[in-house]
């Protein structure tokens, strides 16, 4: 097969997104639809599975139809249908996999039930072209891994976090000071005026020799900061604030920044052919981090990449290059028997 055209779909947290991908010796996004839900569980302080769910049934035909009009092309064109098939929430993934195997009966197409989390890892090959095996850091609300990407079906996870991911942990300290939500972004933005040394707030885990992290322990750090400061001076000041983000954004970029030069490590002792660190996920948005882990990356002699930031948070035109992937790999496809998975390591 010289060319693949393969339509993506997504729709295993709080965002419903189709995408449209063609592979000719280089990869093509044609299209990528996000759909968020942020709005719908604004008031309830987290995803609310059922509201989750029932919104993706709403909106995939919907986003569906539109990735395929933005590309400019017909179910007729397409070679494969991919799904997030899990793991996430299982209404979310339910519906996408009804969605996909919908419009495989429909269509006769192969159906492939791809892991969103391999969705995330592979996305440096589209973006970057990285070659196997590369170093992934995957830091985003829900997820804190490292992974050594072997193949398009082989991950070897080298260590993550043992309790809260560092997205979590920004939002909820984000709540702690007073700023609004997400939290990370108007964390960086306070930090940006803040002093970053005037708190020292914990590293857990920072010697311990494996890639492992823990962050649930510095929340608990940066409210008893925060209440001290209250207990001196009555009230919170502005300053307080960026000095309280600063500390804690300070903590975690030098958390990830040690486990990062560990991994690489043992990244680095298979002897790639062409050494790269890849970033994903929503939290790799942060300047402070990603330069962290460049310097980390530049002394352990790897090429340092982070896809755009479009297609480091969840979209559906991941789901579809790791579609092509296993098609270009050889691997079989699934069929109308694919179930969701909530859970899949
Ligand atoms: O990957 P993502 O969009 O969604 C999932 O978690 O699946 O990541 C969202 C997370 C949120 O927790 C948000 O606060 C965090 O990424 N984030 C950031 C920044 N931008 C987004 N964290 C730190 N610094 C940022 N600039
Ligand atoms: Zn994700």
């Amino acid at each position: 097969m010289s060319t693949l055209t393969v339509l993506g779909i997504e729709s295993s947290c709080d965002d419903t997104a189709a995408a449209v991908l063609r592979w000719d010796g280089a990869a093509r996004v044609l299209s990528s639809q996000v759909s968020g839900q942020t709005d719908l569980h604004a008031a309830f302080g987290g995803v609310v599975p059922e509201i989750a769910a029932r919104a993706h049934a709403e909106k995939l035909d919907l986003m569906v139809e539109l990735a395929l009009e933005t590309a400019c092309i017909g179910l007729d064109a397409l070679d494969a249908i991919a799904v997030t098939s899990g793991p996430g929430l299982i209404g979310g993934v339910v519906s996408g996999v009804m969605c996909a195997k919908g419009l495989a009966a429909a269509t006769g197409l192969p159906i492939l039930g791809v892991n969103h989390l391999a969705g995330h890892a592979l996305t440096p090959r589209l973006t970057d072209g990285l070659a196997f095996p590369y170093l992934m850091l995957l830091v985003s609300g829900g997820h804190c891994q490292f992974l050594v990407a072997h193949g398009p079906d082989s991950f070897e996870r080298l260590g993550g976090t043992i309790d809260d991911a560092p997205g979590e942990a920004f939002d909820k300290s984000a709540r702690l000071l007073g700023l609004p939500q997400p939290g990370g972004p108007s964390i960086e933005q306070a930090a940006e005026q803040g002093d970053e040394t005037r708190f020292d707030l914990p590293r857990p885990l920072l010697r311990e020799p494996h890639c492992d992290m823990s962050f649930s322990g510095l929340k608990t750090a940066l409210l008893r900061a925060r209440d001290a400061v209250m207990m001196e001076g009555n009230r919170l000041r502005r300053q307080d604030v960026n000095d309280l983000a600063a500390g804690f954004q300070a903590a975690v970029r030098d958390v990830l920044a040690a486990k990062t030069a560990r991994a690489l490590e043992a990244y680095m002792a298979l002897s790639p052919a062409e050494p790269a660190l890849a970033v994903a996920g929503g939290v790799a948005a942060n300047l402070s981090l990603r330069t962290a882990l460049a310097a980390e990356a530049e002394r352990a002699g790897a090429r340092f990449t982070a896809p755009p930031l479009a297609l480091c948070t969840d979209n559906a035109a991941m789901i579809a290059w790791a579609g092509i992937e296993r098609l270009r790999s050889g691997a079989p496809a699934d069929d109308l028997t694919l179930t969701a998975r909530p859970r899949w390591p």
